[in-house]
């Protein structure tokens, strides 16, 4: 079979690990050939596209990124945008695409799908909240560089008795603060699916510096809400528009935070804003791997004649689910997550 390959949406490390591995299988086992799109959907739109073989994706597992290139896309906000795919698939002569993406990415691989175009869909967002797999890929590695960050700001928090406000990423679901957050002893943590509750907030610190320790870690998701009056609750967002997708970018609830704080308790505080960093350099050896697995359960999907399905991880099994189902809903931080916060801190997150 000839295979088109893309990569959309923010990068991760370990899509190079899927690359590599949806190559060397198809290439291997299946004697199939590839041609990669690349920067997403604009790839497919426009027709640019890159060799994708054995000697391509030789080295590629350790990097960071995409050798593909990523963009935000969308693809069916085009007016004629199945007409220019079916034109490039037609043009390539291929029998098929996989898509590695988030929600944005696998919704217009559903509807091309719905349109008859054959395509199997790759999970990834480092935000690890795609709905029907338990692990994203580039989550492990997020949390490990957002968990080391902590630990280094314990260590001048505490020489200086300061508050630091970490601000971590996660739109709409607060894994990468959970998890780093409990990895990092974090005195505090705020994600998306609980409202910031500042006097709660403030009084837990309080209560610390009086009983326990001189200085706190605050660990916040970008996507946390803030309380905004009558009006209910609202992100903080950075200067800027929003994406193909209507995404506005996020970023400066750290900031917020940690003056509200410092205002209301009079302990200095500061913020750390992580970012990109979270998502950039080389992937963990779990993300290589679970990239390996998602790579090779994909073009399994593509000759079992499984289009319209997403590559999926349940309870340590790779499977599958239909994209209807992963771009249905976000998966938000659970209850048993939760309760392992609450079970070491005071007010794990908001109200
Ligand atoms: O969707 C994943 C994500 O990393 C979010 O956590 C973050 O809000 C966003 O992407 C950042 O997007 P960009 O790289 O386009 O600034």
């Amino acid at each position: 079979m000839k295979i088109g390959l893309l990569t959309g949406g923010g990068d991760c490390p370990g899509l190079n690990a899927v690359i590599r591995a949806v190559v060397r299988k198809g290439t291997n086992h299946y004697g199939d050939s590839f041609i990669g799109f690349l920067e997403g959907w604009r790839g497919v739109l426009e027709n640019k596209t890159m060799t994708l073989d054995l000697a391509t994706v030789n080295g590629i597992l350790p990097i960071g990124g995409t050798i593909l290139r990523t963009s935000r896309t969308n693809a069916t906000k085009q007016p004629d945008g199945l007409a220019r795919i079916e034109a490039t698939f037609k043009k390539n002569g291929l029998d098929a695409l996989i898509a590695i993406g988030g929600d944005d990415t696998l919704g217009v691989a559903k509807k091309l799908n719905d349109a008859g175009v054959r395509v199997v869909g790759c999970p990834k967002t480092i935000d690890n909240d795609l709905a029907g797999t338990d692990f994203t890929f580039g989550f492990d590695t997020a949390v490990g560089i957002a968990t080391e960050c902590i630990d280094r700001l314990h260590t001048t928090a505490e020489s200086h008795n300061r508050v630091i406000v970490v601000e971590v990423m996660g739109r709409d679901a607060g894994w990468i603060a959970m998890y780093a957050g409990i990895a990092g002893s974090a005195d505090v943590i705020l994600i998306p699916e609980r409202p910031i509750d500042i006097d709660a907030v403030c009084s837990t610190i309080r209560k610390q510096h009086e009983a326990e320790k001189l200085y706190s870690i605050v660990v916040v998701a970008e996507g946390a809400k803030v309380a905004a009056g009558k009006s209910g609750e609202t992100n903080v967002l950075a200067a800027g528009g929003v994406d193909e997708f209507g995404h506005a970018r996020l970023g400066g609830i750290g900031n917020l935070l940690a003056s509200e704080i410092e205002k209301r308790t009079g302990y200095e505080t500061r913020s750390a804003i992580l970012g990109h960093i979270q998502r950039g350099g080389t992937p963990s050896a779990f993300d290589r791997v679970l990239g390996t697995r998602y790579g090779l359960g994909a073009i399994d999907l593509v000759h079992e004649g499984k289009f319209g399905q997403m590559v999926s991880l349940k309870g340590n099994k790779i499977t599958s689910i239909p994209l209807a189902e992963a771009v249905a809903s976000n998966r938000r931080v659970d209850q048993d997550l939760m309760s392992v916060a609450e079970g070491v801190l005071d007010k794990p997150a908001g109200k």
